[in-house]
């Protein structure tokens, strides 16, 4: 039977790995009978979603047997006015992780055209070009894993259909320099599409000094037309359990990316949510301290343990063990702590980990320590 179904399955899928996410915590702590768990594992907010976003989902339980609005219309009537985009340049996701998909469906032929990014990208761009037998192109970074800009453009070819970038990138945590950005903008041939992925915006934006770009401010006429902005609510808003990213793009592209996108991929109670938090900008300030301080902290605890922890302007840091983390990853399971493990980003000696509560940072650095020392 085995046999039978291997043989109906293409290549390109029979080769692919499932992506393994972060273990959810109820799981940990049903499997290692301990009565609390840390999960700093996904990059999710400490905080929460906003008490905003709480009371429109709970209102809008009542209708979950109503299918939802399928346009998502009044959720992209707040974003539009909160971004400053036209609703007609906007579209939803179930995640900006249906929409990397998306795009790779809508735009790339099959066989045919290439995809390009950087090593170490985010892990979603090269699952979903392998899902779609979409030829998959990582070109060098340097050896603080900053993206060579030039390295990406020399390696265009007439194949290349879509660039992704993670602005910040996750897992590295780095970030493109807003006058390296216009650089690469102004050669990039007009006919590739570019994808900016913010999913980390809300925290970088306006950190002092570090020319961090918003890629809005390229998509017209004066650099590059096809240039897709992904953003979300999983992370900042503290909305990763609803699923909700978006797009911003060409309004012609947005149509084409609409074509291809099922009819009811964001829930009402998500679509509520979402616009509800748009409203509570104390909550988005809140969670930016805190993953500003957050990830300070860390690194100057890692630092101090004689680690290298990368800074970075997300809710995560990037941190070399300098020996493969595979043992001390499951011994920090053991004792109730879920951090992400790089190997699968080709990263065997480094974990990510995200910012929790204060009280959670101390926790998660001291048995790391503890760890380590055994
Ligand atoms: C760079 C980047 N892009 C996209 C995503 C996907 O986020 P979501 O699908 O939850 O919107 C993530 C999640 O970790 C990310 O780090």
């Amino acid at each position: 039977m085995n046999n039978l179904i291997d043989s109906l399955v293409p290549d390109n899928i029979k080769t692919l790995k499932a992506y393994k996410p972060g273990k959810p915590i109820e799981a940990l702590i049903k499997e290692h009978g301990i009565n609390k768990a840390i999960k700093v594992a996904s990059n999710e907010n400490p905080l929460g979603p906003s008490p905003l976003a709480l009371e429109a989902a709970a209102r809008e339980l009542e209708k979950m047997h109503l299918y939802p609005d399928g346009d998502s219309h009044d959720l992209k009537e707040v974003l539009s006015a909160h971004v400053g985009v036209s609703t007609d340049e906007l579209i939803f996701g179930a995640g900006s992780d249906e929409l990397i998909d998306l795009i790779v469906r809508t735009f790339c032929k099959p066989g045919q055209d290439q995809i390009l990014t950087h090593k170490y990208a985010f892990i979603s761009y090269k699952l979903s070009a392998q899902a779609h037998n979409v030829e998959f192109i990582e070109t060098a970074v340097d050896e603080g894993y900053q993206v060579d800009l030039d390295a990406l453009l020399e390696a265009i070819t007439p194949k290349t259909r879509v660039i992704f970038l993670a602005n910040p990138n996750n897992p590295t945590g780095q970030h493109i320099r807003r006058p390296d950005l216009e650089r690469f903008l102004s050669r990039l041939p007009r006919e590739v599409i570019l994808v900016m992925d913010e999913a980390y915006y809300e925290y970088a934006i306006d950190s002092e000094g570090k020319e961090y770009p918003n890629s809005l401010t390229y998509r017209h006429e004066t650099s590059h037309p096809l240039l897709i902005t992904l953003r979300t609510f999983s992370k900042i808003y503290g909305l990763a359990g609803l699923r909700v990213g978006y797009a911003m793009a060409d309004c012609a592209i947005v149509d084409y990316m609409n074509r291809v996108r099922r009819p009811f991929n964001i829930n009402r109670v998500a679509q509520a949510a979402a616009a509800a938090s748009l409203q509570d900008s104390a909550h988005v300030e809140q969670s930016r301290v805190i993953a500003h301080q957050g990830t300070r902290t860390m690194v100057a605890l890692m630092t101090s343990l004689g680690l290298k922890a990368y800074p970075s302007l997300t809710n995560f840091t990037l941190v070399d063990l300098g020996k493969p983390v595979d043992s001390i990853y499951r011994q920090l399971l053991n004792l109730g702590i879920v951090v992400r493990p790089l190997g699968p980003w080709g990263l065997p000696d480094h974990l990510r980990i995200s910012v929790g509560t204060s009280e959670e940072i101390d926790s998660v650095i001291a048995t790391l320590s503890k760890v380590l020392e055994s």
